[in-house]
């Protein structure tokens, strides 16, 4: 008996060292990011986790046409206390109708699943968005993302508090600068629905689409939006991959929020009110005719064509940066992703932590833009 009554009491004394010591290791998140994280707190925190293997890709839609998708089964709630919605107006939707659990935190599978089902996304797009968002954003052990803003409470110590942002916001790597409806990170709050440029979005719409947005109106405010950028946000960022995503979200409102029964390409400010403020379809939506990504993308810079790159040195002081990727070099989007933007995260995974990213790696390779032909596939962390 001796024996195992000391080994009780040294393992109480141990339990209750390391709630003193670490107090608030067991409250870390099941959602929040792992990436940028130390080697030590990665070795505190992962035996924490309930860990999972990845869910598999879900396929492509069987039926891929469009249908009504405000239906009976996927009535808009209003938040719950702890509800998370983020940068995204697409997800917040997808989460406020219950195509994704409506606390904001999912799978990647699920989400795949969702922007598919929800809004006909093609496979290609959803999975090179939700795995990208996920390397970054998520957390590879228990396989959870939040797609809104910061966690509360991950209880680290106060030098890694930074480094234990959950959800989509992760500044410059996917949320990025000169969005819509979101303000830059610089000026603070990157993340809420930000009425003074949504009034922006509508005065650009009424200007140049006669009260809609079209592609007109996408590109011409895309053009002002990076303008805007350059002359007010000394820290303003615009290289691979936002420099991707920025004109690819400018079509997303056209190719997604407009009822896929209707072949003029034009959202109303009615209709984009309840997607972007309201996390809401409107009543009687229908999702896009048939499987589609960033259709018409390639219109969007022709307003102001400018190469990736960032405000060097303060306001006004836009640099090219000839080692991002851009239009003319898909392929290397994927690779710095991968070399550059999830190596730097996670430098040196082990276990479990490997095992996961390297099987997300491979789940995230066949979304590559421009398709995988001629951008063989690279292994940062070596093959299972
Ligand atoms: C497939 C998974 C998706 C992920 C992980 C994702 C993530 C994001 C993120 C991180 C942003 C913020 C970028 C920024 O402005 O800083 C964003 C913006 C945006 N997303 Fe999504 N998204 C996804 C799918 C969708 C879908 C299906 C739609 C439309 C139905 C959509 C519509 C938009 C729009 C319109 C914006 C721009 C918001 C703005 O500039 O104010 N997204 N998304
Ligand atoms: C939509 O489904 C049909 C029938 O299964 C298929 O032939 C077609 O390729 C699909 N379209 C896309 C764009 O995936
Ligand atoms: C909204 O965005 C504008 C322009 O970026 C910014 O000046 C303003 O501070 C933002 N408002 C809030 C409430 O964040
Ligand atoms: C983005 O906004 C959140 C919430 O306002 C803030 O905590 C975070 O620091 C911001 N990110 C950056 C990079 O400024
Ligand atoms: C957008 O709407 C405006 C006003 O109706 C129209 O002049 C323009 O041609 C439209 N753009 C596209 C791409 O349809
Ligand atoms: C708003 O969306 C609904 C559902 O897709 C559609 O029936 C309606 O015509 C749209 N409203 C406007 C003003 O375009
Ligand atoms: C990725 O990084 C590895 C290791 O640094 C390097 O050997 C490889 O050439 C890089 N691949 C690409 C495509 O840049």
């Amino acid at each position: 008996m001796a024996p195992f009554n000391s080994s009780l009491t040294l393992f109480a004394f141990l339990a209750g060292m390391s709630l003193s010591i670490f107090p608030a290791v067991t409250a870390f998140p099941a959602h929040a990011s792992l990436g940028g994280l130390s080697e030590r707190e990665l070795d505190k925190i992962i035996p924490t986790l309930n860990a999972v293997l990845p869910g598999k890709v879900p396929p492509p839609l069987k039926f891929n046409g469009t249908k009504l998708v405000y239906d009976k089964a996927h009535p808009w709630q209003p938040l719950r206390p702890g509800d998370i919605r983020g940068v995204c107006p697409g997800l917040n939707t997808l989460a406020s109708h219950g195509y994704l659990p409506r606390n904001g935190i999912a799978t990647p599978a699920q989400i795949i699943a969702a922007v598919q089902e929800g809004f006909n996304m093609e496979p290609e797009t959803a999975t090179f968005v939700t795995y990208a968002a996920f390397l970054v954003d998520g957390n590879p052990v228990t396989d959870l993302l939040s797609i809104g803003g910061k966690t509360k409470g991950t209880g680290l110590d106060p030098d890694s508090e930074e480094a234990s942002v959950a959800g989509l916001n992760t500044h410059a790597v996917f949320e990025g600068d000169s969005s819509m409806t979101r303000a830059d990170a610089f000026f603070g709050d990157n993340h809420s629905f930000n009425q003074t440029l949504f009034d922006q979005f509508v005065d650009y719409s009424n200007r140049y689409g006669g009260g809609y947005y079209n592609l007109t109106v996408a590109a011409k405010l895309r053009a002002q939006l990076i303008k805007q950028s350059i002359a007010t946000n000394p820290k303003f960022e615009f290289t691979s991959p936002r420099f991707f995503t920025a004109y690819a979200e400018s079509t997303f409102p056209i190719n997604f929020f407009v009822d896929g029964r209707n072949p003029v390409r034009a959202l109303s400010m009615t209709n984009a009110t309840l997607f972007f403020r309201d996390s809401k379809f409107p009543k009687d939506f229908w999702r896009a005719a048939a499987p589609i990504g960033p259709k018409g993308i390639q219109h969007i810079p022709e307003e102001y064509p400018i190469k990736a790159g960032r405000n060097a040195n303060g306001v006004n002081t836009y640099t090219a940066d000839p080692t991002s990727a851009d239009f003319s070099s898909l392929c290397l989007l994927y690779t710095n992703f991968v070399n550059q933007t999830v190596k730097s995260l996670y430098p040196n995974p082990k276990g479990i932590l490997r095992r996961n990213l390297i099987i997300n790696l491979r789940n995230f390779y066949p979304g590559v833009p421009g398709g995988t032909a001629n951008c063989p596939e690279i292994f940062p962390y070596g093959k299972l």
